[in-house]
């Protein structure tokens, strides 16, 4: 037996047994004639003592061992002179009678504690060290429990796992494929899933009516804090519903995890549409745990003689709560920001909604006390408030605003990471413009459902047609998004076309999907949450990176397996991706 006890078990009520405990020496401390080790495992960390006078060899010993060396201890519980009420060992510690070291150790690269001191690169490089770190094995902890909750609560409702194949052909999602040569049929590739999207919908033909998968997926793009180039999907699939059956199963599902795993309770998930989120937000991923909405100021701001105003599409403000006692220098700070290359504005007017009622703008030579008073009124902004406005080009001034608008809610700490504020975004347009391309793209995906009572816009007005898909948004962030389902040949293969598949190429890429469609298809629609962004929201975070045991780096490199590495030449030529033909020939 290795141990009878974890480091995180002993308590009180263990005072005289004799325990046998084995894990990691995090620390130690030499003190006079003792020693005390921490020894750590998952569980916790428990205090080790050494006396001389006890066992002086034994002492001896225990002072030979370094930091993250594993060993056995066995020894009677006994009850601290000075405890820790910090640690829920922290009255008791073991005196110690034997030592064996089951494993020594390098000097581990950075210290393994609550907070390390090692670069990020650096602790991406030893992960296996990193993750023995407590932030990571509870983040792994809550990976693990939502994992379970989800299983459960699927089950519940009669949600069968069925696992779809990873050596596949492309599965549109808008992002590259990871490609995977063949072998046995030269000059073929697989493609790995980017979603299960085409299989989960032949389930439902083949009539698993409730399909669900964790799982994992794969899609080639630009990495940022809430994407890695592999990450889990909860793929849920359902028949014979409507959108509304589908939102309320999984709006079931979240409420189903805040309640279990953080004891929070969600009472309703509201809804609205994508052009009501662009409108009062700027985003279709709005944060609804602070105000602070976009107030459309045209209106009330053109022809006064200000040019910037005169000449912009659209004029939004902000109403920042209690802000109307900012100095100069602190909005100047913020005008900087909102100029900064990737926000894109070229300034900033602003207007304070003083104490004692009166308004004080830097535009104040064109506009009245009363204009300004105006648009306190249509930005909801009180005395004491400030209101930051932004005028320009429509589809910049917007997300530059939905930006502020968020920039400023993290200055005021109104984000809080325990608070959570999910919502539904629903009746997303079908089609977006890709003005590089030229042409339309899905915006959700190619199967998508468009409103029944738009089919008639798909020829004469195709921007204006709107699907039947919805994203489920969590602080501001999507976690998850889906739709129902084209499930007739004739309107898929429309769709192809609008998309600018020609009949040929829609035919070889999609026949398969388009043939299940003639041989019973029944009405089906799902969705996919982002397992990866749900657990790191839910555990407080927005970047992912830290709730994936083994993560890619920023790059998409795995630095601890060195991956993607070159291959051997034999394998290059069993692959045939290399010419046999020497260079000059
Ligand atoms: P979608 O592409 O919206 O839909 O993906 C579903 C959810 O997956 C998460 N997600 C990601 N998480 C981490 N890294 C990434 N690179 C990444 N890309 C996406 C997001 C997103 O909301 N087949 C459809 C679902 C459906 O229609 O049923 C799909 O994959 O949280």
């Amino acid at each position: 037996m290795y141990r009878s006890h974890t480091c995180g078990e002993l308590r009180a009520s263990h005072i005289g047994q004799k325990v046998t405990l084995a894990g990691w020496v995090q620390r130690s401390r030499e003190l006079g004639g003792m020693t005390f080790l921490d020894l750590r495992d998952r569980y916790g960390i428990t205090q080790v003592a050494f006396n001389e006078e006890w066992d002086a060899n034994l002492l001896q010993e225990a002072r030979k061992l370094g930091r993250e060396w594993v060993v056995q201890i066995k020894g009677e519980v006994i009850e601290r002179h000075s405890k820790n009420t910090a640690m829920p060992t922290g009255v008791v510690e073991i005196k110690s009678s034997h030592l064996t070291v089951l494993n020594a150790a390098n000097t581990p690269p950075f210290t393994i504690e609550e907070e390390s001191d090692g670069g990020e690169e650096l602790r991406m490089k030893y992960r296996y060290l990193d993750l023995r770190r407590a932030p990571l094995q509870r983040n792994l902890a809550l990976r693990n429990r939502l994992n379970i909750e989800v299983r459960k609560y699927l089950d519940k409702d009669g949600f069968m796992d069925i696992e779809t194949p990873f050596l596949i052909k492309s599965t549109p999602e808008g992002a590259r494929d990871f490609i995977v040569p063949s072998r046995m049929q030269e000059g073929k590739f697989y493609a790995l899933p980017q979603s299960p999207q085409t299989f989960k919908q032949l389930l439902m033909v083949s009539g698993y009516d409730k399909y669900y998968q964790i799982t994992r997926c794969f899609r080639d793009e630009d990495l940022r804090a809430d994407r890695q180039p592999e990450f889990t999907q909860i793929d849920c699939e359902m028949a014979f519903v409507e959108q509304e059956d589908i939102l309320n199963t999984f709006e079931g599902l979240l409420v189903h995890l805040l309640k279990e795993v953080k004891g929070v309770h969600i009472d309703s998930v509201p809804r609205i549409t994508y052009s009501e989120s662009m409108e009062r937000f700027g985003n279709d991923k709005p944060d609804i745990r602070f105000g602070m909405e976009l107030a459309n100021l045209n209106s009330l701001t053109q022809n006064h003689g200000f040019n910037v105003f005169d000449q912009a599409e659209t004029v939004l403000g902000i109403a920042v709560p209690g802000a109307s006692s900012w100095s100069r220098k602190q909005i100047d700070k913020i005008t900087d920001w909102i100029k900064r290359p990737d926000i894109g504005m070229k300034g900033m007017v602003y207007c304070k909604v003083n104490e004692d009622g009166t308004y004080k703008s830097s535009v104040d030579k064109f506009f009245t006390q009363e204009q300004q008073a105006k648009w306190a009124k249509a930005s909801e902004a009180t005395q004491g408030d400030l209101i930051l406005i932004l005028a320009g080009e429509e589809r910049l001034t917007r997300k530059a605003a939905s930006e502020l608008r968020l920039y400023i809610a993290e200055k005021l700490g109104l984000r809080n990471p325990e608070t959570f504020a999910p919502l539904w975004v629903v009746d997303f347009p079908l089609l977006e413009w890709d003005h590089e391309s030229e042409r339309f793209h899905a915006m959700h995906h190619p199967f998508t459902s468009p409103k029944l009572e738009d089919i008639s816009l798909l020829e004469k007005n195709p921007v204006k047609v709107r699907a039947n898909a919805y994203d489920l948004v969590l602080n501001g962030n999507e976690i998850g998004g889906g739709s129902i389902r084209i499930h007739d040949r004739a309107l898929q293969s429309r769709m192809f076309d609008l998309l600018g598949f020609s009949k040929k190429e829609a035919e070889r890429q999609f026949g398969f999907l388009m043939n299940a469609f003639e041989y019973g298809a029944p009405p089906h629609g799902g969705l996919a949450f982002g397992f990866d962004r749900l657990v790191a929201i839910i555990g407080g975070a927005e970047v992912i990176r830290d709730f994936i045991a083994f993560p890619k780096n920023n790059s998409g490199r795995d630095v601890m397996i060195d991956a993607p590495a070159t291959i051997d030449e034999i394998q290059l030529h069993e692959l045939k991706l290399k010419s046999t033909a020497k260079p000059n020939e």
